[in-house]
């Protein structure tokens, strides 16, 4: 069987999903993430014949380049980053549908060239009018690229066709900000026109999530405070900034993940079934679970933040973080956090939810763990089994790598004894359904051209998160939580794992 018949964009849907024809354009098309990301995905979606017939992209940036130029580089760009080989035939047809105007964000003619490009598309494709215009850019232009593309009369199709607005995290660096560019989003584009992406909720083990809880009857009636001791999520990375220190000495480990990414997870994790996938349904069931959230109140006990020292990751020697590229030899900025948080439900009152990531951490991970209650009774360590672990039962949702999940529990050792040791039940994607899944990116771009926005944040849910971690942000502004250090290759500082020591509690060993 090849494995596009077996593509999991098709598999799990029962009509296909093929997108009415549309023009997709790319704001910001010479930088890094269209290179790395979005051109390879709409590669893949082109070999999979998943792109309407009909589709264009038309890159807008400030580099003077010709149609010519942009499809060289991009062809350079799949050839480097797709998940799939560069053919050329493949490539040959997908390049005709690639153009590119070169402007600056703030040059009104620009736009108006767009909009010829666009009504030649138009005509040429019978794109009816549909565009999907994707802000990869510094997030400080999306709100001047909106106000443009109102002023040019692009954010409202004509001829009945329809127009998305795509927005690249982060949005906003606290509640005050996230609030205003809403507002200036808002004054061009309605808000059921804008997809906020978060490409943690495009990977196949995040939908996983969902269908784990919700596709199988077993696991929903132990959901709750009766069977849960708490949930942990932990993003551990082993690279530093990449070159990105600029860009990460104005945003910080809670700004860049905690705040969309590990929140957005967690929802999906707390959250009420649904009735129906159709609609609103998971957004409001998501928002529901922010609402539920409590303050974080003293942030000196309930969070950590700390920054890479220089250390060895793999053997190899790293710079600390004050040591790279472009960040401040003074910085105060975090690169490792952990963070409890509780949500005050029926379902969770009681129950912590412990979120961590960090940098330069000794392995690259993305997990949620639950642990569930000890038994009421120890019998097997009256009969010598003492060593059972106390958190024998644990169900581990790995996101990345190695994905699967695994439920831990307490078996007899073979024996005359009743020792007991703790086993795993293994479930591998990679093994149990031998394909690749698809790019983040191929799902939420096919998503965002098929107007199903279920896997995009509303803004009722970056507001929420905004509003319980802006307090967290200015409360370290004034000294609340100070910054600790972890050497590069370590788990990050020791104040971490007091954190959930305090509760009774230990981090999972990842
Ligand atoms: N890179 C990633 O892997 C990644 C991952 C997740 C999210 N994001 C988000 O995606 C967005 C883009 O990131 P990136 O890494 O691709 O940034 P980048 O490499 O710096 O690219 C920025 C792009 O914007 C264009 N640009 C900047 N100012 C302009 C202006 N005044 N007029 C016209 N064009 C202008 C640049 O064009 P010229 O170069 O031609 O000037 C370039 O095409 C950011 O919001 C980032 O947070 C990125």
């Amino acid at each position: 069987m090849t494995t596009s018949t077996l593509n999991p964009l098709r598999a799990g849907l029962r009509l296909p999903r093929t997108p009415d024809a549309c023009a997709l354009v790319v704001f910001g098309a010479t930088g890094d993430l269209t290179a790395r990301k979005l051109v390879p995905a709409l590669y893949n979606l082109a070999r999979e014949r998943l792109l309407p017939g009909g589709f264009s992209v038309v890159g807008f940036a400030r580099r003077g380049w010709s149609d010519e130029q942009f499809r060289a580089a991009m062809k350079d760009a799949v050839a480097k980053f797709s998940r799939e080989p560069l053919q050329d035939d493949i490539w040959e047809s997908f390049a005709r549908s690639l153009h590119y105007v070169s402007s600056d964000f703030g040059d009104m003619p620009g736009y108006e060239r767009l909009g010829e490009r666009l009504k030649k598309e138009d005509s040429a494709h019978g794109a009816g009018g549909n565009r999907l215009f994707y802000l990869a850019t510094p997030p400080t232009a999306y709100a001047e690229i909106a106000h443009h593309l109102g002023e040019a009369n692009l954010s409202r199709s004509p001829s009945g066709g329809w127009a998305r607005l795509v927005v690249e995290k982060p949005f906003g660096r606290d509640l005050e900000s996230a609030k205003k560019l809403d507002q200036s989003l808002g004054l061009v584009f309605r808000e059921r026109q804008i997809y906020r992406i978060d490409h943690y909720l495009g990977k196949e083990t995040v939908q996983n999530i969902l269908v784990f809880r919700f596709g199988n009857g077993i696991f929903e009636p132990i959901w709750n405070r009766r069977y849960v001791n708490d949930v942990q999520v932990s993003v551990a990375e082993t690279v530093g900034v990449e070159g990105r220190g600029g860009y990460y000495e104005e945003s910080g480990a809670l700004r860049d993940m905690v705040q969309n990414h590990l929140m957005q997870v967690l929802a999906l994790v707390a959250m009420e079934p649904v009735a129906s996938l159709h609609g609103d349904g998971v957004r409001d069931e998501k928002a529901k679970v922010f609402r539920a959230m409590l303050p974080v109140g003293d942030v000196g006990r309930a969070t950590v933040r700390a920054q890479y020292r220089a250390g060895a990751i793999l053997g190899q020697q790293v710079p600390g973080y004050r040591e790279e590229d472009g960040v401040s030899p003074a910085s105060e900025i975090e690169t490792y956090v952990a963070l409890k948080l509780m949500i005050e439900n029926w379902r969770w009152a009681d129950v912590p939810f412990y979120l961590r990531v960090g940098k330069r951490l000794p392995k690259r991970a993305t997990e949620v763990v639950i642990t569930f209650k000890k038994p009421p009774l120890q019998l097997f360590r009256e009969m010598g089994g003492d060593n059972i672990d106390p958190a024998a039962n644990l169900l581990v949702l790995r996101i990345q790598p190695d994905e699967g999940i695994s439920l831990r529990f307490g078996a007899k050792v073979p024996g005359t004894r009743s020792d007991v040791r703790p086993v795993n039940m293994d479930f591998r994607y990679g093994s149990s359904f031998g394909v690749e899944p698809p790019e983040a990116y191929e799902r939420l771009l096919l998503d965002a051209m098929l107007g199903d926005s279920t896997l995009f944040t509303r803004w009722d849910s970056v507001e929420a998160s905004w509003e319980l971690l802006t307090p967290v942000l200015d409360a370290w502004l004034q000294g609340a939580s100070p910054l600790r250090f972890y050497d590069a290759g370590t788990w990050g500082p020791d104040e971490a794992r007091r954190l959930v020591e305090q509760d009774g509690r230990e981090w999972h060993r990842m």
